[in-house]
């Protein structure tokens, strides 16, 4: 990992289970990590425990929404503007509603592509 001290890493779905996990693994490992989701209280409360590490690790947290392209774009434009760019990037923020084939409600079946296909292809050709 340390080629990847001092780097910069977008996590998103950074506020929670294996995102914030992974936030907290890069942060230790001495990567700035801009962490993104909806409840930026979470990524800020995380943020707080893990200070900045000796080599120089931290983690920012920003609210964004995936299944909005303003959102995504913001993150882009701010990761620019404050680091210089962004070095590696994880599309790990998801979600699953329980809902079938059959008797699923359409809303869910179209927030479930747009948070899990959609928004990773966003994301990577804006990181790209
Ligand atoms: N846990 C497993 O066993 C497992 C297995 C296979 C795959 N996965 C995949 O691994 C990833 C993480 O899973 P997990 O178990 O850590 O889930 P989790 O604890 O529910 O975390 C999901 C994360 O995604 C974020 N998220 C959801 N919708 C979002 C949106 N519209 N915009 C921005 N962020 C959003 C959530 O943040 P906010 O709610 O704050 O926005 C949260 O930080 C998911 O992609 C999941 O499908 C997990």
């Amino acid at each position: 990992m340390d080629r990847w001290c001092g780097r910069v890493a977008l996590v998103t779905g950074a506020s929670s289970g294996i995102g914030a996990g992974i936030a907290a693994s890069l942060v230790k490992n001495g990567m700035i990590v801009l962490g993104v989701a909806r409840d930026v209280e979470r990524i800020k409360k995380l943020s707080d425990s893990l200070g900045t590490t000796a080599s120089g690790g931290k983690l920012v947290g920003m609210k964004c929404d995936v299944t909005n392209e303003d959102d995504i774009k913001s993150v882009f434009s701010y990761a620019k503007d404050q680091f210089g760019g962004i070095d590696v990037c994880v599309n790990n923020a998801g979600l699953s509603h329980s809902s079938s084939l059959l008797t699923g409600d359409t809303k869910e079946w179209r927030n479930m592509l747009d948070v899990m296909i959609l928004a990773p292809c966003i994301i990577t050709r804006e990181f790209m």
